[in-house]
């Protein structure tokens, strides 16, 4: 799998998640399997560029390349700037933001809510191209299936978006109406893959081995991106390999590598956020990590009142410690969203369900 001239490890993508996929978390997924990963998006503001939350996720030191940032904003000659201005901090790829639904971005007419005003967001996509092709840098772009269940216009714009010389084209299978509830849809994303030449990449409630084999065959889609069912367990890339090369299930990680990785995990969070942020950000991954894991909603409430990364990382390494006394591997419980079809973290709490029968024959 290629963009532009980057060849990637393979075709499972993490998905740009704002406050969960900085670069501790997607270095992490990289380790685990995920052959890409996309930033938190930046906005296009530059009164915003200077802040210390944009500097964070500006932030690659380290992040095995290709350095992919993700960019929103509303204004076709800001979008090109703020293109331009990650490619000078180290991007190699750029991708434009038309698939998040967020408040914060659609109140200003960016993110998802672009995708009702498709000459501006043609606009943009041709602004950022002309900004990047000179400096070789790939375009990408990420969109729902249209603005609501009446105005599905994700082919029309991927058409266009490819005229514009967008080279790749990730797909939300969801409308910016739906938000995250309902089931993504399939038929719209092979709809898209079958009317561009570029690589077609399918997101949406992919959360198990079993469903991304089965949306890559609905949709023949060039790649897989999973966003809300790595949270807490990064290791779904290696497991969904796995069982894309053999079709066979890879035992769950043992108790002892999910402790390194977790510590490891947390060393790095807090060198990036510093003590303060680092100690509170850090319990919602610790929370993922744990749920469903034996004295886990226990162990998660005592974390919330912990107020320093010691006493954190202590309390962690001990709970980690108990759990090897009791079981080699993780339990199989942290499987759970394959076998309901369930997903963990969503937005707004309602599960996004689909039984893989009917998301076959959806398409
Ligand atoms: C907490 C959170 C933050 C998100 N932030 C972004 C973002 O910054 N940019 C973006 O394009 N999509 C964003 N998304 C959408 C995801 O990339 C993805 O499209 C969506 O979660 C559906 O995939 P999933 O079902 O695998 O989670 C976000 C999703 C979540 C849950």
């Amino acid at each position: 799998m290629h963009i532009g001239s980057f060849s990637l490890a393979n075709n499972l993508f993490a998905a740009p998640m704002a406050g969960v996929t900085d670069r501790p978390f997607r270095q992490l997924c990289k380790q685990l399997g995920a052959g890409y990963a996309v930033s938190e998006m930046v906005t296009s503001r530059r009164d915003l560029w200077d802040s210390l939350k944009t500097s964070r996720r500006a932030n690659h030191d380290g992040e095995p390349g290709p350095i992919a940032v993700q960019i929103a904003g509303t204004h076709p000659q800001d979008m090109a700037a703020a293109a331009r201005y990650n490619i000078e901090r180290g991007a190699q790829i750029i991708d434009i933001n038309l698939g998040c639904p967020a408040k914060k971005v659609c109140n200003a007419w960016a993110g998802s809510a672009l995708m009702q005003n498709e000459p501006l967001a043609i606009a943009i996509a041709q602004a950022v191209v002309a900004a990047c092709a000179p400096l070789n840098v790939p375009v990408t772009l990420k969109m729902r299936t249209g603005w609501s269940a009446q105005n599905k216009n994700a082919v029309a714009l991927a058409c266009a978006f490819e005229q514009a010389g967008v080279q790749m084209l990730s797909v939300h299978g969801r409308t910016r109406e739906q938000g995250y509830s309902g089931m993504a849809e399939y038929a719209t994303v092979a709809q898209v893959k079958a009317a561009v030449k570029i690589p077609v990449v399918a997101n949406g409630d992919i959360d198990s081995p079993e469903k991304a084999r089965a949306v890559l065959a609905a949709t023949g889609a060039d790649a897989v991106m999973i966003g809300r069912a790595a949270q807490g367990r990064p290791w779904i890339f290696r497991e969904v390999a796995h069982y894309l090369a053999t079709g066979s299930h890879l035992a769950p990680p043992l108790v002892a590598e999910v402790t390194r990785l977790l510590l490891a995990h947390l060393d790095d969070h807090y060198q990036l956020y510093g003590e303060y942020t680092g100690v509170r950000s850090a319990r919602k991954h610790i929370g993922w990590y744990v749920q469903g894991w034996p004295g886990g909603d226990g162990f998660r409430r005592h974390m919330n009142t912990l107020t320093n990364s010691a006493a954190q990382m202590q309390s962690l390494g001990a709970y980690l410690a108990d759990l090897s006394q009791r079981m080699e591997r993780i339990p199989a419980a942290q499987h759970r969203l394959a076998a309901q079809g369930n997903l963990s973290g969503s937005i707004d709490g309602q599960a996004a369900t689909q039984p893989l029968s009917d998301l076959v024959m959806s398409v």
